[in-house]
């Protein structure tokens, strides 16, 4: 008989769930769920060895363990630490998290253009997310932002350096899902870049996946480039018979035209399966797909703007009787004011 394995219990912002062991800290808050959940700019749960590079996760331990109850010296990136047994982590409940996470915000923006008005990826970039929730008012960055020319990579990306945060993602993508690494970092410190050898094209059926991966606007899809503002759009889900990939996609509506072709995300705006080039780029018809349903899409989300829902709780809520019933009661409140 197997034996079965030993979980770990973890206590994240007063919330405990039993994980298995070796699961990292943002892990298991994504098992918890809701707004504990630390935010992640560069760990891609699909991709290996992602994570560990841009500082967003970063949370207390306040408890080591069972065994050994002392609290770890520093903050620690939640996704490259494991839990251990008993472990204490806070996340949103500490106030120095916040304010370090207010530094690192402030950090990824000496150099990214604050360009959203035109950026394709407004409204759907983790980086301006972060800088509304966790955004200074003020930079103290005095000196000139580094400039890049933008550069084709092959006929259907654009790479647009000046906004890249170097989260690798796009390396592991063109590690993991193509034969051959095209691209990577060159140069270290404030000289490195993202860059194919001599500019080579990125021309592989799955290379188009840089784009969805990218938590900034860096990478965009020159077939939609400044077509619409995403906030516009009408998200479908949508299948086809497709040899290379599993052919499941999310289709962008501008009224009857489909203007863009996407992977589907998950709640972590992850990637739920990647797909070809071929369903991305040329398959911009209705009639190429058999339409599923309208996407879901976070009620926090500007996309959402336009397509309001009922009130969902986030599961941090739903999970905790006591906090479920201090939502209730502000609901009521609020339903009082009106
Ligand atoms: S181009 Fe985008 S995905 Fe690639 S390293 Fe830069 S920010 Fe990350
Ligand atoms: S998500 Fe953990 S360091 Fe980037």
């Amino acid at each position: 008989m197997a034996e079965e394995i030993q979980k770990f219990k973890v206590t994240i912002d007063g919330i405990t769930i039993d994980v298995d062991p070796g699961t990292t800290i943002l892990n298991a808050a994504r098992q918890i769920g809701g707004e504990i959940v630390p935010p992640a700019m560069c760990y891609y749960s699909k991709l290996e060895g992602s994570g560990g590079k841009c500082r967003t996760c970063l949370v207390k331990v306040s408890k080591g363990s069972e065994k050994d109850p002392r609290p770890m010296p520093k903050l620690v990136a939640s996704c490259r630490t494991t839990v251990m047994d008993g472990m204490e982590v806070l996340n949103i409940t500490a106030p120095e998290v916040v304010e370090a996470r207010k530094a690192v915000v402030e950090m990824l923006l000496i150099n990214h253009p604050l360009d959203c008005p035109v950026c394709d990826q407004a409204g759907e970039c983790k980086l301006q997310d972060l800088g509304y929730e966790h955004g200074a008012l003020q930079q103290r960055y005095e000196f000139e932002r580094r400039t890049f020319e933008r550069i084709d990579i092959g006929d259907k990306i654009q790479l647009h350096m000046n906004r890249c945060i170097l989260c690798y993602r796009c390396v592991f993508v063109a590690n993991q899902l193509t034969e051959k690494r095209e691209h990577g970092i060159l140069n270290r410190g404030d000289h490195a870049e993202i860059s194919t050898f001599i500019h080579q094209a990125l021309d592989h059926d799955f290379i188009g996946n840089v784009i969805d991966v990218c938590p900034v606007g860096a990478l965009t899809d020159k077939t939609f480039r400044f077509k619409n503002r995403v906030w516009f759009t009408k998200p479908v889900n949508a299948h086809c018979n497709c040899s290379k990939c599993s052919g499941k996609v999310t289709l962008w509506y501008k009224g009857t035209d489909v203007i863009r072709v996407t992977a589907r995300k998950d709640e972590f705006d992850e990637v739920e399966e990647f797909i070809c080039n071929e369903c991305r780029f040329e398959r911009k018809h209705t009639d190429d797909w058999v339409l599923e349903e309208p996407t879901k899409v976070s009620d926090q989300s500007v996309i959402a703007s336009n397509h309001y829902e009922a009130f969902n709780p986030p599961a941090v809520i739903k999970n905790n009787p006591q906090l479920k019933e201090a939502n209730v009661e502000q609901l009521a409140r609020s339903e009082k004011l009106k």
